[in-house]
Formats: structure tokens, sequence, C-alpha cells
């Protein structure tokens, strides 16, 4: 394998410069919020999660962003552009700091790009929705509802992890073989570390049928060939267009890579996720560290003492 990876290193791999964030999602697990609420609007301590996974694109040199939307999403689009009279009124009343935390919320003109899908046809079909404007390059992909906490931020490991790698790299890490029917799926062919190469992926298998627990979270580099296998449109598991299957399609090929991020994934698109995340944020907040850990102290001995 070393002398494989240094080869494909040696080819040298086109810099992956854009970013499909798949946002068109019922979110239905977050009903009634979600009803008029995009999920990737609702907030962790006071940025939305849309934010963090941006933030986390461009400090991988992510220049291009493209969302994929449907009805209902406007507030992202919102979000995103410059609001002259909220920047005026903080302008007038001195509040530099304010208009300082909004800047991380303005994007240049044309960096970011939104596409519609018609119908929630799967997270596969989403990003086959975005062929366009992704053209004959790598791309990433990243899931907001999947927040990692990373002192290296994850797309910026595994960006590196591709350079090293030049095929598709996906992120992975260990769960609890009752929790793998909830993911995709890597079948470990060659364990290196923190790469591994993949012999099998299976999006949401059977209960006791995971080829392993190195499960696939919400992060992926992927070659355009990815983008290809998409417009067969194959329904996968759940009679959806599965990412998963058009990635398996390069297994053979022997590029599919899983990569042990280093960091603490959030699943976020789930309200126990959320709550953890919450938690986590707020107490790694130096200005609410304090007393949000005193308040916790205090509702743990309280649920005690009620027992
Ligand atoms: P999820 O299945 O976790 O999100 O998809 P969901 O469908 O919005 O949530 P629930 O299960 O109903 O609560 C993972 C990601 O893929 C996007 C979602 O927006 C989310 O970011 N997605 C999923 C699409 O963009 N289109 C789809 O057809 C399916």
């Amino acid at each position: 394998m070393a002398k494989e990876t240094s080869k494909r290193k040696s080819m040298k791999t086109k810099k992956v410069t854009k970013a499909i964030f798949p946002v068109a999602g019922m979110g239905t697990r977050f009903l009634p919020a979600t009803k008029s609420i995009p999920k990737e609007i609702m907030t962790l301590v006071d940025r939305p999660l849309i934010q963090y996974a941006i933030d986390e694109a461009r400090a991988a040199g992510i220049k291009e962003f493209i969302f994929v939307t449907s009805r209902g999403k406007s507030a992202l689009e919102d979000y995103f552009d410059h609001s002259p009279e909220l920047e005026n009124t903080l302008r007038k009343a001195g509040k530099s700091d304010l208009l300082e935390i909004l800047k991380d919320t303005n994007m240049d003109s044309g960096a970011i790009a939104y596409v519609r899908q018609n119908r929630p046809m799967g997270l596969g079909h989403a990003v086959w929705c975005a062929r366009r404007l992704v053209g004959d390059e790598p791309f990433a992909v990243l899931l907001p509802d999947d927040v990692i906490a990373a002192d290296k931020p994850c797309l910026a490991q595994m960006v590196e992890a591709y350079e090293q790698t030049g095929g598709n790299v996906v992120a992975a890490m260990e769960v609890a073989p009752e929790k793998a029917s909830s993911y995709g799926v890597l079948d470990i062919g060659e364990d290196m570390g923190a790469i591994v190469r993949a012999k099998g992926m299976v999006e949401k298998p059977k209960q006791g049928e995971a080829p392993s627990n190195l499960a696939v979270i919400g992060r992926y580099i992927l070659s355009p060939k990815v983008m290809n296998n998409l417009n067969k449109m194959k329904q996968g598991a759940g009679g959806e267009i599965q990412l998963t299957d058009a990635i398996a399609e390069e297994v053979p090929d022997g590029n599919v890579f899983g990569f042990r991020f280093r960091g603490q994934r959030y699943d976020c698109g789930s309200k126990a996720g959320f709550l953890q995340a919450t938690v986590a944020f707020g107490l790694a907040r130096p200005d609410l560290s304090e007393e949000f850990n005193a308040y916790l102290h205090d509702m743990i001995a309280l649920q005690k003492a009620a027992q």
C-alpha cells in the first residue's frame, strides 16, 4: 500500500475548491419546529448549524459553496446575504463587535449557489442535483446536521488524507454494533490506522449484518466519477437514491478510503444529539461556561435528590 499511495500522491491530486451542502431534507425529526424553520437554521448557542459547516469548509480551502435546497428554505438564503438595515443600525449605535460577528455570515457575490431538489429522493439525488455546478472536478459534501468539534476542522483533516490517497475519502467513526444499521458502514480491506481502504460499503445494513462498526458520517471528498455513478439513479435502501451506493461503485478500483477523523461528532439531526451538542458548545464558550456549568451541576443534584 505504501508504494501505491505514494504513486497516487505523485500523480498530484486536483485541489478541492467546491463543496455541496445538501439541505433539502424535510427534517421531520424536528417537527413541528421544521414546519417553518429549516433545520439548518436551528442554533447551537447563537450560531445556526449551517454556519458551523460553512466555517469548516472555508477552513479547508473551499471557495465555491453549493446549496441543494427545497421549498421553505429561503431563510438560509437570507442568512448568507447582507442585511443593510441591521448593519446600518449597528453602525450608528457604534456596535462594532456585533458588526464583526455578522461579517462571517456574508458571502462574496457569486461564491454561493443554490440549486433546487424538487422532491426529497435521498442524499444521492440531492448531490446529483449539483452536477452541473461541480463539473469535472473533485468536490466535498458536508451535511450540516453533523457538527464536528475538532482542534483542526474535520474537512481540513480530510483534504490531507485526500492528498495522500488521491481517492474518494469518507469521514468514518467507530459506532456501537447495535447502532451500525443507522449508517453507511465500511467493509475494511486494509487498515492503515487513520486511513482505511474499503473493500465494500453498505447503506443501513440489517441488524447483525454490518461488515464492521466503522460508520460513515456526513463529510465526503469525492471524485467526479461518483457524480457519474449517480446518473444511473438506482434506488437503494429505503427506496432512496443513496450516495453510499454511488461511492461503493468505486470500491473495486481500490479508490474508496475511510478516514478516522480526530474530533467529536454530534448528530444534530436527532433531538438527543442536538441537546448534547448544545451542552458541549455551551460549556466550551468562555462567556457562558461558568454560569452554565454551575446551572448543570445544580440540575443534576436536583434530579438525583428527586430520585
Ligand atoms: P437526513 O435524512 O438526516 O435529513 O438527511 P432529513 O431528511 O432532513 O431529516 P429527517 O430524517 O426527516 O428528520 C441528511 C442530509 O441530507 C439532506 C438533508 O437535508 C440533510 O442535510 N437531504 C436528505 C437532502 O438534501 N435531500 C434528500 O432527499 C434527503
